[in-house]
């Protein structure tokens, strides 16, 4: 049976028992500080779990893109090497929100297992939570006699609270789980051990599939289990699992799902798949890698050297080195499984369908730019030897990691080749130091929730009123970089939270004796928190809430015009264009999208005008609030691959420009002001930004322009400033030329006069003088001695107060002294480093005084060197 069939098989099973179908969430986590990617099946359903949303349907089923390479879930490291861990998998769930719990989502997995799938009930084991007296848990008696009725008691066995306790994360929803685990291995194996000691052994063969999780409680960060309001069943498969067993194979990448990518890496490297250790290992690697990186590009998040998108680069990263080393590919070549991922999965993920081409330009561009970093850092690893005998240090280990992103285990392949060691130790902490640092930086710390009173929904009016009375429900502290702030939920809120690119009002909630800042808006799991760095006195008071009015105008502006641009974008640059990014404040809109060529100046002349006559149109917003999310697909609107919609979607339309959104508005287009592009760029391959600016913003700018022209209409003394600039330039050409002449002469008679009054010693004419020169300058007259023979030459400058020498040694001396040698020998003087050829090397350094003692070392040394 074909994985296409197996996870259609399993949505239809749990739609024939009630659920409703519902499509993955973005693999990339938009809004959540405690999450980069979706980890788990449940994660989009977080918020109803802890009681903060009411769910519309009872019971869920759906197939979730999950990828575990951070935080509590992370398989990275194993991915590979083994043959059933991912990066990217599909997870099948199904789930029940305070309706059916342990009963029916046991009898339903046999029977979609035994019944269904038909796999044989005697290759089953199964795990329910033993208790844990320490966090007061009792054994969960429930689950093991339902599977009594199924399976004998020998195969219902006790699993820990590491095993059988879920938990979503450090907090949050959790409660006991059962697991279902597969012996795959053959009869006679089989026979010689009994599978149940293999459950939960980390046995290649003996694999859980499915856990079905009971969640009852929720974990508090000081470590204690409330429960939660109500019970949900969370249940969750691997697809790539349940593919290997059913499709009879042993391993997950002998299934239909990865044996095309891997055919597709065979045919790209010329090598087989099965013959060798590290090829097989590589293969893996690469056909598990590829998928993780495409869906998130497809999802939108772009490689990039922060956060999520540095999850991506190392994950690229890791399969081209395996690709590197191993298959001895030397060419981009990731990019080229892309069309073989589509071909398989696209039909369903229409995101990796529509896409393709953008996928592949990223990726290619950034192995492109990572082969050359590659060769870069072998090179630098060649200086570094150059240096070394038989060990380097750790810090420059970690320079070719920090720097050349080289990763640790390349650099250790290439110097156990060279017979060189390095010190792990010091790599190690030179690593976790960085890692510290940002982790400090980037560090929120939140404290568990106080409430002050129960409230179900906390309301949001902020698209029609920017002023309302609000009570505290709940507030929590919060350590943000080492500063302390406070969360506050309210009951009901005119404050828009940051989200849809916009920012987050700021304002004052205030009464008869305090006013208090709210310094920013958020939101965490579906609650909307203000932001305040101090809390009032009488938590339990009224409080008029105000949102700053001018600066929500402004972000309304913005994001009006950020539609507006759209249209524009797709009606002049064509339907390809699609929204990768977007940013709106109250000083400025940022536009992300995909193109895939610099848009030249004619097209931003018409996207602006177009935008601007759109204003000028007056056109009124029509605020579709609640609409059915088919509905709004019907009319057109646009939306994005990246976000997670509900049902009931809001539109906002500008006459033909309509887009799903949560943002704040102007309530026609007019208000927007002049539109004006200041800026168009390019933020990674196939994705260009547009900067622009709209209101009083604008205007600004163009004054500041224009008082800028006049400066330059007085400087160049002539209205006509281009024609006075181009005269300015041709000027300091000719200028340039006339003193690249006269330096070039004035260079080369200093040459003969340093070359004719060189001193002779051991044979050899030595020259050693401290001079005013640049060191470009420098460098033309030492290589200028190049023809010469028998010469060494030491030259020292100062620039800004800082020395810097040069030495240089002829040809036919430099295996009797080595110009690098000596370079670091003489810039221990200045406190300086340094580095270059044999024949040519150059220092820099902080201490002036040391000049005269280099001059001198250096003599000394020539003194002393068998030159002759
Ligand atoms: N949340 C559980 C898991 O991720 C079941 O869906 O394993």
């Amino acid at each position: 049976m074909k994985s296409l069939e197996i996870r259609k098989l399993f949505l239809d099973f749990f739609r024939s028992k009630d659920h409703k179908i519902v499509s993955s969430a973005p693999i990339v986590v938009q809004n959540d500080p405690s999450l980069m990617f979706t980890n788990a099946g449940m994660n989009q359903f977080k918020d109803i779990f802890l009681g903060d949303r009411k769910p519309k349907e009872k019971r869920i089923t759906n197939t979730q893109k999950c990828l575990r390479v951070s935080g509590k879930h992370n398989d990275l490291e194993e991915v590979g090497h083994d043959t059933y861990h991912h990066t990217m998998f599909e997870m099948l769930g199904s789930w029940s929100f305070d309706n059916y719990f342990k009963k029916d989502a046991i009898n339903w997995a046999w029977e979609f297992l035994i019944d269904v799938c038909k796999l044989d009930p005697t290759r089953f084991y199964v795990t329910i939570f033993e208790g844990c007296p320490i966090s007061k848990l009792e054994r969960d008696n429930e689950s093991y006699s339902i599977w009594t009725s199924h399976l004998p008691k020998d195969r219902i066995l006790n699993g820990n609270l590491n095993d059988n306790f879920w938990k979503m994360g450090e907090t949050g929803p959790c409660g006991p789980c059962s697991e279902i685990h597969y012996d795959n291995r053959s009869l006679e194996d089989r026979k010689k051990i009994n599978g149940s000691t293999l459950v939960n052994m980390d046995h290649p063969q003996v694999i859980e599939i499915w856990n079905l999780v009971f969640m009852q409680y929720v974990q508090q960060k000081d470590g204690k289990l409330n429960d939660l309001p109500s019970f949900h069943v969370d249940t969750g498969m691997g697809l790539e699992r349940l593919a290997m067993i059913v499709q009879g194979v042993g391993s997950n990448y002998e299934t239909d799902i990865f044996t095309p990518l891997i055919n597709k890496i065979s045919s790209i490297s010329n090598l087989k798949y099965g013959d060798d250790i590290e090829v097989d290992t590589s293969m893996r690697v690469i056909s598990d890698h590829i998928r993780a990186i495409s869906f998130s590009i497809a999802d939108g998040q772009i490689p990039s050297n922060t956060k999520a998108g540095y999850v991506i680069r190392r994950i690229l990263r890791r399969a081209v080195r395996y690709g590197y080393t191993f298959l001895n590919i030397k060419e981009p070549f990731m990019y080229k499984i892309v069309e073989t991922l589509v071909d398989e999965m696209g039909d369903h993920f229409i995101e990796l369908k529509s896409q393709k081409k953008l996928i592949e330009n990223i990726i290619q561009k950034e192995e492109e730019s990572f082969l050359n970093t590659l060769s870069q850092g072998l090179k630098k690893i060649d200086s570094i030897l150059l240096t070394s005998n038989s060990t380097i240090s750790g810090k420059q280990v970690f320079e070719l990691y920090d720097t050349y992103g080289f990763p640790l285990d390349l650099t250790r392949l290439i110097l156990k080749e060279k017979g060189i060691t390095f010190d792990e130790d010091e790599y190690y902490h030179a690593l976790n130091c960085q890692k510290s640092r940002s982790k400090e930086d980037g560090r929120t710390n939140v404290d568990d929730w106080t409430v002050l009173y129960e409230d179900k929904v906390e309301e949001f009016v902020g698209y029609k009123t920017l002023q309302t009375d609000v009570k505290i429900t709940k507030y929590r502290k919060a350590i943000i970089k080492n500063n302390i702030y406070y969360h506050l939920v309210f009951n009901i809120t005119p404050f828009y939270a940051e989200g849809g690119g916009q920012i987050g009002d700021t304002g004052l909630i205030k009464n008869s004796s305090c006013s208090i800042p709210i310094i920013n808006t958020i939101i965490d799991n579906g609650l909307i928190i203000h932001v305040v760095d101090s809390l009032p006195k009488e938590l339990t008071s009224t409080f008029q809430a105000q949102v700053n009015f001018e600066k929500r105008l402004a972000c309304s502006r913005n994001h009006s015009a950020t539609h507006l641009l759209h249209s524009s974008l797709q009606n002049i640059l064509g339907d390809h264009v699609m929204q990768k990014g977007s940013f709106i404040n109250e000083k400025i809109l940022r536009f992300d999208f995909s193109h895939f060529s610099k848009i030249d100046e004619k097209d931003i002349k018409n996207i602006e005008l177009e935008v601007n006559q759109r204003i000028l149109d007056n056109i009124e917003l029509v605020e579709h609030a609640n609409l059915p999310l088919s509905k709004a697909k019907d009319m057109g609107a646009k939306m994005l691959f990246s976000e997670k919609y509900e049902d009931v979607v809001r539109v906002i339309q500008f006459s033909e420009s309509k887009e799903l959104c949560g943002g704040t508005h102007v309530s026609s287009t007019g208000q927007i002001g002049l539109f004006k592009i200041i800026s168009e760029s390019s933020i990674s391959s196939g994705v260009r930004r547009i900067e622009a600016l709209t209101g009083i913003s604008t205007l600004k700018y163009v004054s500041e322009r224009d008082a800028l022209l006049k400066e330059v209409e007085i400087l160049v003394k002539q209205k006509n400033i281009v024609k006075g600039i181009e005269q300015l330039i041709s000027n300091n050409k000719a200028l340039e030329k006339t003193f690249l002449k006269i330096n070039r002469n004035r260079l080369d008679n200093m040459s003969r006069e340093l070359l004719s009054s060189a001193s002779k010693m051991n044979n050899v004419r030595y020259i050693a003088e401290i001079v005013e020169l640049s060191a470009n300058d420098i460098k033309n007259i030492l290589l200028g001695f190049k023809k010469e023979k028998e010469v060494v030459a030491f030259l020292a400058t100062k620039l800004d107060g800082k020395p810097i020498i040069s030495v240089f040694v002829s040809d036919d001396l430099c295996h009797k002294i080595n110009a690098v040698n000596l370079i670091n020998e003489l810039a221990v003087e200045i406190d300086g480093g340094g580095g270059g050829q044999p024949f040519f090397a150059t220092a820099g350094g902080k201490k002036i005084d040391g000049l005269d003692y280099c001059l001198q070392k250096f003599k000394n040394i020539i003194k002393k060197s068998q030159l002759d």
